[in-house]
């Protein structure tokens, strides 16, 4: 089968599905790879590192495109009405398609993949189970957006984070309040500890209070009879009555920190709001807030994708791609989620789905010319056959 990997189109995104140590082993495998010219340049892989790892480059698109069996990308394929830009047009018929689609959020995108019959496996939905571990994507990604945003808070505080005892005095250590100690908040808890900051970290699963501590960090209790986590281990969707507790317990600490990170998500739901404009309103000029669940509904009710402003003095960051700036390293690792998901789903060059597997169960989207991943049906208000 010949694998194709498209220049990302998407706004902002400078990662490649693909890199050239991949690409070797994806070709040793038994698959043909077809890489569009400059695919990689963004992330820092040229064309001639991929000829290298036995890759041929593809001048035209859409030519790479209609002779590829396989599609490999990041960004689900960027649909924009107002310039008439649709790249699930480009796939041919029954190709597959392997990226983040997200189709709990964006299920319309995965209905149009479906009408043009194209399959696609999301990376996002790959089941968080033991065997599939070097297959996570989600945290091979939000691993490193974790510890980003602290650099890009830090960067943007204009202060410094350790305790500095100087002849001119002392200077007291930043305040950092972390919401959401999933592999995000964790790693940007780890990054503040080691950049001198004192950490403080909210969840709603209770479960992750040890490894907060374990990592320096303080966990602000929210005292609570509901059993906040489900069977996967992610959070459940949280009470009015939950979110109304949590926010006054929360106010104190957000409106005395001087960086807020926020990483809070529930699947297929819009994101909590944590930090209400009055909070912002209380914290201190110059703070930060940096939401990365901006591009979900965002934790902050002032955060605007994909722009820094500024409200009552508080800068609030809503990047909503922050792997997309570590484009290099982001793409190593997606990557390698990519080949350990070929490896499970394919043999001898050629992928063979078995719809009894789990992982393809829990992660094929669309099929046969329909939505199958039963959550985004459900979403779509489409019944099951
Ligand atoms: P996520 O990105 O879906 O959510 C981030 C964090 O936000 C979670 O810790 C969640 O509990 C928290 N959150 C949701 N609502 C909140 C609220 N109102 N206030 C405060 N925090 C809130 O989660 P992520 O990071 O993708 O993974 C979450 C968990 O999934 C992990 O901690 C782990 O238990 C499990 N996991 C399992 C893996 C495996 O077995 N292979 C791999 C990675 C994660």
């Amino acid at each position: 089968m010949i694998i194709g990997v498209p220049k990302e189109i998407f706004p902002g995104e400078n990662r490649v599905a693909l890199v050239p140590d991949t690409a070797a082993k994806l070709i040793k495998m038994g698959f043909e790879v077809l890489i569009e010219k400059g695919a990689g340049e963004n992330a820092y892989f040229s064309d001639e590192m991929f000829v290298s790892a036995g890759a041929k480059i593809a001048g035209d698109k859409n030519k790479l495109y209609q002779s590829s069996d396989v599609i490999l990308k990041v960004q689900r394929p960027y649909y924009d009405k107002n310039s008439g830009t649709d790249e699930s047009g480009l796939l041919k018929k029954e190709s597959l398609l392997i990226t983040f689609m997200f189709s709990l959020s964006y299920p319309e995108d995965a209905l149009r993949c479906a009408e043009k019959g194209i399959r696609v496996i999301s990376m996002d939905a790959i089941p968080r189970i033991t065997k599939a571990q070097r297959m996570d994507a989600l945290s091979s990604q939000t691993n490193l957006a974790g510890y980003k945003s602290v650099l890009m808070a830090a960067d943007t505080l204009g202060k410094i984070f350790p305790l500095m005892m100087t002849a001119a005095g002392t200077i007291t250590p930043a305040k950092v309040v972390i919401m959401g100690a999933g592999v995000a908040g964790l790693q940007a808890l780890g990054t503040a500890k080691r950049l001198g900051a004192i950490v403080e970290v909210s969840d709603v699963r209770t479960a992750v209070k040890e490894e907060v501590q374990s990592l320096g960090g303080k966990f602000i209790e929210v005292e609570s009879s509901e059993n906040m986590q489900d069977a996967g281990g992610y959070a459940k969707q949280a009470s009015e009555d939950y979110l109304m507790k949590q926010k006054e317990v929360l106010f104190k600490h957000i409106t005395e920190a001087d960086v807020v990170i926020t990483t809070a998500l529930v699947p297929g739901k819009k994101a909590p709001v944590l930090v209400t404009e009055e909070m912002v309103k209380k914290m201190r000029p110059g703070s930060v807030v940096l939401d990365m669940a901006v591009e979900f509904g965002g934790n902050c009710e002032l955060s605007e994708t994909g722009k820094t402003v500024e409200k009552y003095g508080v800068k609030i960051i809503g990047e909503p791609n922050i792997p997309g700036l570590l484009p290099h390293q982001a793409s190593e690792l997606y990557s390698r989620n990519i080949l350990a998901l070929l490896q499970h789903i394919s043999k001898d060059g050629n992928v063979v789905l078995d719809m009894n597997d789990e992982i393809v169960k829990g992660s094929l989207i669309t099929n046969d010319g329909q939505v199958v991943h039963e959550r985004t049906m459900e979403i779509l208000n489409i019944n099951k056959k």
